[in-house]
């Protein structure tokens, strides 16, 4: 089948997150990396095209240079799909712009820097039938779809308790003076929004729980700590949720659990069982039941949900990791861009990207307020 045309904006040399997107194109064989506005230097940004083989013409200084550049080309060769990973607070422009001019979107979290930049790319995405992927990466681990579709099929009954937390702790030294406190653009409200650490991994957390479980969160309570008085952005925080009466959660999140790396993980409560899932070690799904012992669950079996056979290419015992997670994303944006049929939970999509910053902005003002109760 014909690749994909394929741009990026951001994602050059020594950019943290973009070689993950490329090597997650790669692994679908449906995307064929054609130009980009790939550095916010463009020098840089042409040596990074040299080293990957892409003809310096295809290479532009900004945004709207691209899409000049890349309409003004015959609509064959043209490119259909770019990638966002810039920095927090472009991504909406880019994104825009980009839809505007009839480009499908791949972006990175968080979708924008406020809720209402997210509706408005939703708006234009439905005008323009455009497709847009946002990059929720543990959306496409197989174990997490498998618990999905359990949980969709009522295997651990009426949902009544949700816990995650994402603790990471290397913001700690920066925070503590190794390289002072803009030595990342995290904590620079310009560029990051109104939070690092809800902003930067609260949210996949969240987004975590809405797609395991299909619920809406309904409230939040948050309470956030910046470390110290002159630091602008929340560094950790704790989130309490509520879905209903009878359904409640919490998330835990922090840039400055010290010693910590990844840590994320999901546990689901229902009135027959449970789930626990851990990012660490993403190939055993623990799911729990009443007066018996757990199990584990693998991927690469056929007793699996038919979504998470399809999300693990190799046997059992061959395991796959972040790279095919991210890949399963961009599987489903390529088959939706391609109009093939996609099933619920293929990809994270815009709406998903609306929820997100309604979520960020609540627990910020929650906190504001004192932790009061903010309805999502
Ligand atoms: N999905 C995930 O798990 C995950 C992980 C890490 C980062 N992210 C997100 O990815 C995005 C990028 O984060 P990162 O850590 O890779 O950042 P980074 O600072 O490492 O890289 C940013 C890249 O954007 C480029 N850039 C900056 N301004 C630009 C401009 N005006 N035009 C074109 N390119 C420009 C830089 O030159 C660089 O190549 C952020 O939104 C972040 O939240 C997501």
């Amino acid at each position: 089948m014909k690749k994909l045309p394929w741009g990026m904006i951001g994602g050059g040399t020594g950019a943290f997150i973009g070689g993950a997107h490329r090597v997650a194109a790669r692994i679908t064989n449906q995307y064929q990396l054609m130009g980009g506005v790939f550095d916010v230097d463009f020098e840089r940004a042409k040596e990074f095209a040299r080293d990957e083989g892409i003809p310096l013409n295809r290479v532009y200084p900004n945004i709207d240079e691209f899409i000049e550049g890349e309409l003004a080309l015959p609509a064959e060769e043209r490119i259909q799909v770019v990638s966002i990973v810039t920095p927090n607070f472009l991504h909406y422009e880019h994104a825009r712009k980009l839809m505007e001019n009839d480009f499908h979107v791949i972006c990175e979290k968080p979708v924008t820097i406020t809720s209402a930049e997210a509706i408005d790319l939703q708006e234009i995405s439905l005008r323009k039938e455009r497709v847009f992927c946002i990059t929720h990466t543990y959306t496409g681990y197989p174990m997490v779809r498998e618990m999905k579709r359990r949980i969709e099929a009522g295997a651990i009954g009426e949902l009544q308790r949700v816990e995650a937390h994402y603790l990471q702790g290397w913001i700690n030294p920066i925070i503590h003076g190794g390289g002072g406190k803009m030595a990342t653009w995290r904590l620079d409200p310009k560029v990051s929004g109104i939070s690092s650490c809800m902003a930067d991994i609260g949210v996949h957390a969240f987004n975590l729980i809405e797609y395991t479980t299909g619920l809406e969160v309904k409230q939040v309570l948050g309470v956030l700590n910046k470390l110290t008085p002159d630091n602008p952005l929340d560094l950790d925080g704790n989130v309490l949720l509520k879905f209903s009466e009878n359904m409640t959660g919490v998330i835990r999140a922090s840039q400055i659990a010290t010693g910590e790396e990844n840590n994320l993980q999901i546990n689901i409560y229902g009135s027959l069982g449970g789930f626990h899932w851990e990012q660490e070690n993403p190939n055993e799904l623990k799911m729990l039941h009443e007066g018996a012992s757990y199990e584990i669950i693998k991927p690469g079996y056929e007793f699996l949900s038919d979504f998470a056979r399809e999300s693990h290419v190799l046997p059992p015992g061959h395991p796959e990791g972040i790279y095919e997670s991210f890949g399963n994303l961009y599987k489903g944006a390529a088959m939706a861009i391609k109009n093939e049929p996609t099933v619920p939970g293929q990809f994270p999509g815009i709406e998903d990207g609306v929820r997100g910053m309604r979520f960020i902005e609540s627990v910020v003002q929650s906190d504001k307020e004192g932790s009061s109760w903010i309805a999502l």
